[in-house]
């Protein structure tokens, strides 16, 4: 068995203090890592989070601090957007190999940029954290898709719409490359595809009001065709005020696929296929038990906890043997490539026919 891996985090709020625990956890069960450090500029998040589980590591106030500590050698990088790219960098630099939060950079000449200084000078450094491709809900309808269960896919609906407003002080850089980049990257691994056609739709409704976290919109429509013979509908949204939805449907030729539903309590995901209209009996049926955290966490670990820990766990495993990382810059580039020009061709009520 290889020696564990010297992991660290960067970045403990929402999101990095799920991998921090998922860590700690791959490290005690398993030994496949060993947690060394955490980084925060907020460096009593790293504090409170060393003492609830009894760990005795250094906790460092920057990310370049950490880099230059020689302490760990690689990282789970979870610090705001905007940070991305000159954290990654400084890691990198120093020898690391990085599991990045998504996005790359949210901006797509500055992720092309970035992709190109990998490319060329650590191309096998940086995964890219798009759990949804480890959540085994989504790997079984991908797997129906390519057993044929469904006769040839014509549509993909993928719909992601939180129950409350992004967080005080959020920086999200848009909705669309904020949220929607999950479900593009859902839409581009189940279909294997690029669409060739983007156009997009924004509302400000309700949840931006209720928050200082500064957002294009709180509601956004995605539209991609792909050549003539297949097209997908995004959907996202802060607005679903009554739980968390996550929701996938793939419209094939013989039948549909559905992944997931709006639930209160989404701790068990659905995954039904079904026949042409008159076939009573589904085409298969599983469910799959989220992991309950028994404490209230954000509502995205409840439905995606699960598929986080895996993540890591691929990640841990291709630092550990020197595998190529199965998602990459290229894929964070490829979904931003999709995004931005939907943005490119964004419409909000200023741009949208009136009613006389
Ligand atoms: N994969 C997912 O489902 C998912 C879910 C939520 C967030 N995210 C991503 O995770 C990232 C973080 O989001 P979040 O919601 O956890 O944000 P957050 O604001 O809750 O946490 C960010 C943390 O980074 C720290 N920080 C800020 N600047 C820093 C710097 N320069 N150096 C070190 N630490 C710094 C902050 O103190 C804070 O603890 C974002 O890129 C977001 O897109 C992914």
């Amino acid at each position: 068995m290889p020696e564990p891996l010297k992991l660290a985090i960067a970045g403990l709020g929402r999101m990095g203090a799920i991998h921090a625990l998922h860590a700690s956890e791959l490290a005690r069960d398993t030994g496949v890592c060993e947690l060394v450090a955490f980084a925060d500029v907020d460096v009593e998040r790293g504090r409170r989070l060393s003492a609830d589980w009894g760990l005795h590591i250094p906790i460092f106030e920057s990310i370049e601090e950490l880099a230059k500590s020689g302490v760990c050698e690689a990282a789970v990088i979870v610090t705001p957007t905007d940070r991305h790219r000159e954290n990654a960098t400084a890691l990198i630099a120093e020898g690391n190999r990085v599991l990045l939060e998504k996005p790359l950079t949210g901006i797509l000449e500055a992720d092309r940029d970035f992709a190109a200084e990998l490319d060329r000078n650590h191309p096998d450094a940086l995964m890219l954290a798009f759990q949804r491709r480890f959540d085994e809900p989504l790997k079984y309808a991908k797997q129906l898709i390519e057993s044929g269960a469904i006769g040839r896919v014509f549509k993909i609906y993928s719909a992601l719409e939180d129950s409350n407003p992004a967080p005080n002080g959020y920086r999200s850089g848009g909705i669309l490359s904020d949220m929607s980049i999950h479900n593009v990257d859902e839409v581009l691994w189940l279909s294997g595809r690029m669409p060739s056609r983007a156009l997009s739709i924004g509302s400000r409704i309700y949840s931006h009001a209720l928050t200082t976290s500064e957002e294009d919109f709180d509601d956004a429509l995605l539209y991609l065709w792909f050549g003539e013979d297949l097209a997908a509908q995004i959907q996202v949204g802060r607005n679903h005020v009554s739980g968390y939805r996550v929701e996938t449907l793939v419209f094939g030729q013989e039948g549909q696929i559905h992944v997931g539903h709006f639930d209160q309590q989404p701790f068990v995901v659905v995954v039904e296929a079904y026949g042409r209209r008159g076939n009573t009996r589904p085409l298969a049926r599983q469910t799959f038990a989220m992991r309950d955290y028994k404490h209230p966490l954000p509502e995205f670990v409840d439905r995606f906890g699960a598929a986080y820990k895996s993540e890591l766990a691929a990640f841990i495993e291709c630092c550990s043997t020197g595998v190529r990382f199965p998602v990459t810059h290229h894929d964070a580039v490829r979904a931003q490539e999709v995004i931005a020009a939907g943005m490119s061709a964004i419409i909000g009520p200023e741009q949208a026919a009136c009613v006389c």
